[in-house]
């Protein structure tokens, strides 16, 4: 129930701190240590490459998961749109292991994917929200993701759990590989819950970003590079499907490329800068942007930030700042798609799991 929430998206994106806190719970043994499955670790250990095949949202937690495997535990990993898998099947490498990024464990997509990775005998790894559901049932291993139903058709909650079992699966591999970490996973993931509170308590700053930038706009540009990259992509979709703005996330880098044809007088561009290595450039391309005309809505890291930034999220390991830096975005599409009096929780032409191919 959304009790005295107007919205279950509203609702959902402040369950997210719960949300962490719960899943370093679940994942922890006796001695407060995270822990995965030893018969996922193993047969990860037997493979020589992971593939994530997963769609939407799903699919952009799978690209940061990605670079936190390929960082923490040095596997090289894959990310793939699942409808365009099984067409353009790439060529597998000699021990392939499959992870199915899926909320609803139902999406038709990824299913028919699995389908075919079963038949070709190789091992596959589901991480859903949904115990029993039918890529959980299917595939040899699960990692829940232990969310809580997500109700709303924008995923919010499930996004950052995924990103937070992701970690932890990363960080249990890396060290079963005797790769250490120099961090403290559960104190950072912490660390994230913390920051994510401070974010919800923003709701009233967000909303007025959201009146200043997308009131009127047709259009929105989101850039990032590396990790702020593919937190642009999942803004970009979150605010396209809510509020029907024309949104569109790409790398800071290709804009030259052809995109800043698209940017007028008064186009908003949010630019995402968590990411010390990185900053610089982004700042570059904002200023490019700038140039022509662009009106910039910069969310950056306390530590980064500087006078210019209309956001600064708090401090967390860059490896995880995605988890933190999605919020402020969640919460702009939220208040401009309530700006626009559209139908938050349930956007026009879309259902919450896509069951069909
Ligand atoms: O249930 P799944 O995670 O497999 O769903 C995948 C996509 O359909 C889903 O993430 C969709 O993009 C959301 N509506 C995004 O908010």
């Amino acid at each position: 129930e959304k009790g005295t929430y107007p919205h279950y998206m509203l609702k959902e994106i402040d369950e997210q701190p719960l949300v962490i806190r719960k899943l370093i719970q679940k994942y922890q043994n006796e001695n407060g240590e995270l822990t995965i499955d030893v018969d996922i670790i193993n047969a990860v250990n037997q493979s020589d490459r992971i593939y994530i095949v997963a769609a939407g949202t799903s699919y952009h937690a799978g690209l940061v998961g990605a670079q936190m495997i390929e960082k923490l535990a040095k596997v090289p990993v894959e990310v793939h749109v699942a409808s365009e898998f099984n067409y353009n099947m790439p060529i597998l490498s000699e021990k392939p292991l499959f992870i199915f990024i899926s909320q609803s464990g139902e999406t038709a997509d990824s299913r028919a994917v699995l389908v075919q990775v079963k038949e070709l005998g190789y091992p596959a790894l589901t991480v859903t929200n949904v115990q029993g559901s039918t890529l959980s049932r299917e595939a040899d291993f699960t990692l829940l993701l232990h969310a809580g139903p997500e109700i709303a058709v924008a995923s919010t909650k499930a996004y950052t759990a995924q990103l937070g079992v992701l970690s932890i699966f990363a960080a249990v591999l890396a060290e079963s590989k005797g790769h250490n970490l120099e961090f403290d996973l559960v104190q950072d993931l912490g660390i994230v819950a913390n920051a994510m509170e401070v974010l919800c308590d923003a709701k009233e700053e967000l909303e007025d970003i959201a009146r200043k930038f997308l009131a009127t706009t047709r259009n929105c540009f989101f850039i990032g590079r590396t990790m702020d990259y593919y937190v642009g992509l999942e803004g970009a979709l979150k605010l396209k499907e809510i509020s029907y703005i024309q949104a569109e996330g790409f790398a800071g880098g290709e804009l030259k490329h052809g995109t800043i044809a698209l940017i007028e007088n008064g186009t908003p561009v949010i630019a995402i800068s968590t990411q010390e290595q990185v900053d610089l450039s982004i700042r570059g391309n904002v200023k490019e942007v700038v140039a022509r005309g662009a009106n910039p809505c910069i969310i950056s890291m306390k530590g980064l930030e500087t006078e210019e930034d209309s956001f600064v999220v708090p401090p967390v390991n860059e490896l995880l700042s995605p988890l933190v830096s999605v919020i402020p975005l969640q919460l702009i599409s939220y208040y401009a798609a309530l700006h626009r009096d559209c139908d938050v929780d349930k956007p026009r032409n879309l259902a919450k799991s896509v069951t069909v191919e």
